[in-house]
């Protein structure tokens, strides 16, 4: 049965992807960043698959692409996999016999889309990954996201300037938490940040109370606010209980920050530590605005999106395709050609400016 339909799809994917190789000549000019849909590309089908809706970013990164994709001239097939695997391997799949033009996957896991990814090469329908690389495979044609590691240096940046460690007499208290180790992004971020704070810890200046500063040790499956909330409740009972002051606890994105402002709320009664995040999600703009969460990187949704539909365009159109990193980005099987845009550091003082003058919050929505 797939065999038949993949037959099918392979002499349609085929016929568009001769158009969309010889567009300079045939199409139509397109526009001058190749984002809208002209020529052989015009209407064609785009599959848009993300990971889940429980999270409020996914869905503000779907809702963006939608709008993009339709405004450029595309048909959307758009789906959440409510972070369950094989649910998003069946979507995929659904795309590209549906007949999508090219696939965008925000992966739940990064390891896990084999079976949807022979089929898209099969078909010779090419695959972007999205924010998360896709692991494993040489059918991930492209990769956009934000600057991973970045992230990681601008939250650990903001706790040596914070502390002020090259100065100050310490030493300090930190914990760490990062993120769900089958995301590949969660090792940049956790790395990003632990390479700045390193050298202090390894002096003395930083101490790591519960001794737990691996990856693995620190990891939330997941990304969960709860599963994040749950450790940060035994590192507080375990370690925190007698008075102990805790200084920092360095999370890798918002979500875990909002497990552990809940757990910190609940079992810690000291002076309230610097608390990093990722994302400007509501809740955490709204703590962060009630000094319970003391920065967030802004990944401007809106900038993802559009690049990515520019991506869709190019390829499609038969352009070349932008990209600014051939290096970084090893899923274990080839360097994906990436485009990386650029996070920026938020906080109490900046967050109008750059969440409500841009317009991606109303006021009333941080209320
Ligand atoms: C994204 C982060 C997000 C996390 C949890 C990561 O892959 O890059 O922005 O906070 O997933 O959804």
């Amino acid at each position: 049965m797939k065999k038949r339909i993949l037959a099918a799809l392979l002499s349609s994917a085929m016929v568009v992807t001769l158009l969309a190789g010889c567009g300079g000549a045939a199409a139509p000019a397109a526009s001058s960043d190749g984002a809208a849909a002209t020529g052989s590309a015009a209407g064609a089908k785009v599959g848009v698959s993300m990971p889940t809706k429980d999270l409020q970013r996914w869905n503000q990164d779907g809702a963006n692409m939608e709008a993009e994709l339709k405004a450029a001239g595309f048909d959307v097939d758009l789906q959440y996999a409510s972070n369950d695997v094989q649910t998003q391997v069946s979507q995929v799949e659904n795309m590209i016999s549906s007949g999508c033009s090219v696939v965008v996957i925000a992966a739940i896991e990064g390891s896990s889309l084999g079976e949807a990814l022979d089929m898209a090469k099969e078909a010779n329908i090419p695959v972007i990954a999205y924010d998360r690389l896709i692991m494993n495979h040489d059918a991930v044609s492209y990769y956009a996201t934000f600057d991973n590691y970045k992230v990681g240096t601008v939250q650990g940046t903001y706790v040596k300037d914070t502390l002020d460690l090259d100065n100050a007499a310490g030493p300090f208290n930190i914990e760490f938490t990062a993120g769900d180790p089958g995301d590949n992004n969660a090792g940049f971020f956790f790395n990003g940040a632990y390479d700045v704070l390193k050298p202090y810890i390894e002096s003395g200046k930083l101490n790591v109370v519960s001794g737990q500063k691996t990856f693995e040790e620190v990891a939330t499956p997941t990304w969960g606010s709860d599963v994040a909330q749950k450790r940060a409740e035994d590192i507080l009972s375990s370690y925190y209980a007698d008075g102990t002051q805790l200084d920092v606890w360095l999370c890798s994105n918002d979500s875990t920050a909002l497990g552990v402002e809940t757990a910190l709320a609940a079992n810690y009664t000291g002076k309230y530590p610097i608390i990093t995040g990722q994302d400007c999600d509501i809740e955490n703009t709204k703590n962060m605005i009630a000094g319970k969460q003391s920065m967030s990187v802004f990944k401007d949704t809106r900038t993802l999106a559009s690049q990515v539909v520019k991506m869709v365009g190019q390829i499609l159109n038969g352009q070349t395709v932008d990209v600014n990193d051939t290096t970084t980005y090893d899923n274990g099987v080839k360097v994906v050609p990436s485009f990386l845009c650029d996070p920026v550091f938020a906080d109490a003082n900046n967050y109008k400016e750059i969440l409500i003058d841009s317009g991606y919050y109303t006021e009333d929505q941080l209320k």
